[in-house]
């Protein structure tokens, strides 16, 4: 029996799970040097929503965050989240840009790659696994957890051994919404150390309660490292404090030999940020829920939904999309709710609500999930939604050959005269809008506060209708109005042009999913109120038909 040690995760997951994702580099570097010498097996310090929240919402370059931090931390290995062909996206991206992502993810400072696929699909990871092997990182292949009557331990242990199969160096039990009670964790943790010759580590999150409980049977069980985040940033919907897990391993054989005294020290620095950033915390996200067991939430997706129903005033119709969300997974075959999958069912039980109606708008990510462009569910998907959603197109769960091409090239070529160092070509490939937008900032230089402010007034005037929407009454005409608040991505339609009954007009970008609004009746398109990039509330008109 051995002393368990400890992976940090407040750099990445806690505040991902907390306060959406809102640390910044700033924030991080004074102290990361501190934390360098606490003893921690590894820091998880970037990867999962951290890459687009940086350039999306801190008008940050993602990729200097490790090198920054790196240059404090030398010692403690960095450690990212890797959504497998998904990189830290929402879709499979090509084979060529996996690679190049990990090369540089590598070469900038992460050396433990923590792999997963949302269905746990190793089709989907297979690519990222041996891209990591290649450089010579540590590869971590993940066990995304749900509950579910086909997620079983022989389940578990199958999709592991598929993972020993493609050379993983370890591997994680990823319980995102922190379903894994303390019996499940130890009687999965001893089959995976009895069946397999790796290290195993447990990743949970407190949003039941039942986290550190977990751990310490998965510890009994002969786990290897526990995920932990510093006190102020624990608990809630995030990782266990690690002053708490400390204290409970006293006297005991597997009690890790951290520097506790500088852990409390340098809890007190994430006192007051977490001071600072008070306000993002909701309250769901804070205490615990036991209906939690019942709806698998993850944390930080709980701290999306709420703040993306704040944004639309629809923060109490939260119970409601709760109790939708695993009608959904049931009806979906089950899938874990991890990233992007927890996106997916998050948005399509949002809209079954929101809309009044079932299944009435369908996201394309939803359609592109039927399809098997994700992957293989665990279950089956129910006949009758596939009908609705697919017709009677036959699901493949087939990897797209698409996904072969080179496409590096391509990326590099549309963005060369933008770019400032090479890893932005990959921030490109991942995230093309986002990036332009980000570098278009880098480039003006313009002063964080200043950005905050300018969009804050960008909110203020999406809130004011007038504004942005004509809300003119045309005649007899049809109106089409926004079956729910977002972006108007795209105009398909165009002025003055026949039209027929259901053809897509719009697409509307909300949770980001991308939504198709169709047209309510054949006739020509009169009149269109909204122009791209325009927000829109439920019920504006977006244009007229006649
Ligand atoms: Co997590």
């Amino acid at each position: 029996m051995s002393k368990v040690k400890i992976t940090d995760t407040t750099l990445r997951d806690a505040h991902q799970s907390l306060i959406a994702t809102r640390l910044s580099t700033d924030d991080m570097i004074d102290i990361v040097g501190e934390m360098d010498k606490v003893g921690y097996y590894s820091f998880e310090m970037w990867g999962g929503a951290t890459f687009d929240s940086a350039m999306r919402y801190l008008t940050e370059d993602p990729w200097d965050r490790i090198t920054k931090l790196k240059e404090e931390a030398p010692k403690t290995p960095f450690q990212m989240l890797l959504r497998g062909q998904n990189v830290v996206g929402y879709k499979h991206y090509p084979d060529d840009i996996v690679y190049k992502f990990v090369e540089a993810s590598f070469e900038n400072g992460i050396d433990i790659f923590r792999i997963f696929d949302a269905l746990n699909d190793t089709r989907n990871m297979e690519v990222s696994i041996e891209a990591v092997n290649k450089v010579g990182g540590h590869s971590q292949g993940t066990l995304c957890y749900t509950i579910s009557p086909v997620h079983t331990i022989e389940y578990y242990l199958k999709k592991a051994e598929e993972m020993v199969a493609l050379d993983i160096d370890s591997i994680c039990i990823k319980d995102m919404a922190g379903l894994i009670n303390p019996m499940n964790a130890f009687n999965l943790v001893k089959s995976l150390k009895e069946n397999l010759d790796i290290p195993v580590c447990l990743h949970s999150h407190c949003t039941s309660g039942m986290a550190p409980t977990s751990y310490l049977k998965a510890i009994e069980a002969g786990v290897d490292t526990i995920d932990t985040a510093i006190g102020p940033f624990s608990f809630g919907t995030s990782q266990p404090g690690v002053e708490t897990m400390y204290a409970m391993l006293e006297n005991t054989q597997y009690k890790s030999d951290l520097d506790i005294e500088r852990v409390y020290k340098i809890a007190n620095f994430f006192k007051k940020l977490m001071e600072k950033y008070k306000s993002l915390l909701s309250e769901a996200s804070l205490t615990v829920n036991t209906q939690i067991l019942h709806f698998q939430i993850p944390g930080g997706m709980m701290s999306n939904l709420v703040s993306q129903l704040r944004e639309q005033n629809a923060e109490p119709r939260l119970g409601e999309i709760l109790s939708e969300i695993p009608k959904v997974r049931k009806e979906l075959g089950y899938p874990p709710l991890v990233t992007p999958l927890s996106q997916i069912v998050g948005a399509q039980a949002t809209l079954n609500v929101l809309s009044g109606e079932r299944y009435k708008l369908i996201p394309n990510e939803v359609k592109n999930y039927v399809k098997g462009l994700y992957g293989q569910p665990a279950a089956p998907i129910d006949s009758d939604v596939q009908k609705i959603i697919i017709g009677d197109e036959k699901p493949s769960y087939e990897k797209s050959p698409d996904l072969k091409n080179p496409s590096y090239e391509k990326f590099k070529e549309a963005v060369q005269d933008k770019i400032e160092k090479e890893e932005d070509i990959i921030s490109y490939a991942l995230f093309p809008d986002i990036a332009l937008a980000f570098f278009e900032k880098r480039k003006n230089q313009v002063p964080k506060q200043k950005m905050e402010f300018q969009e804050a007034e960008k909110l203020k005037e999406a809130s004011n209708p007038g504004m942005i929407v004509s809300k003119e009454k045309p005649g007899a005409e049809v109106t089409l109005r926004a079956p729910l608040p977002g972006a108007v991505l795209k105009i398909v339609g165009e002025t003055g042009k026949p039209v027929e009954k259901d053809s897509v007009l719009f697409i509307i970008s909300a949770m980001k999913m991308e939504n198709e609004i169709v047209s309510p009746a054949s006739g020509i398109l009169q009149k269109v109120f909204v122009k791209e990039g325009d927000i829109v509330k439920a019920g504006d008109a977006l244009a007229a038909i006649a």
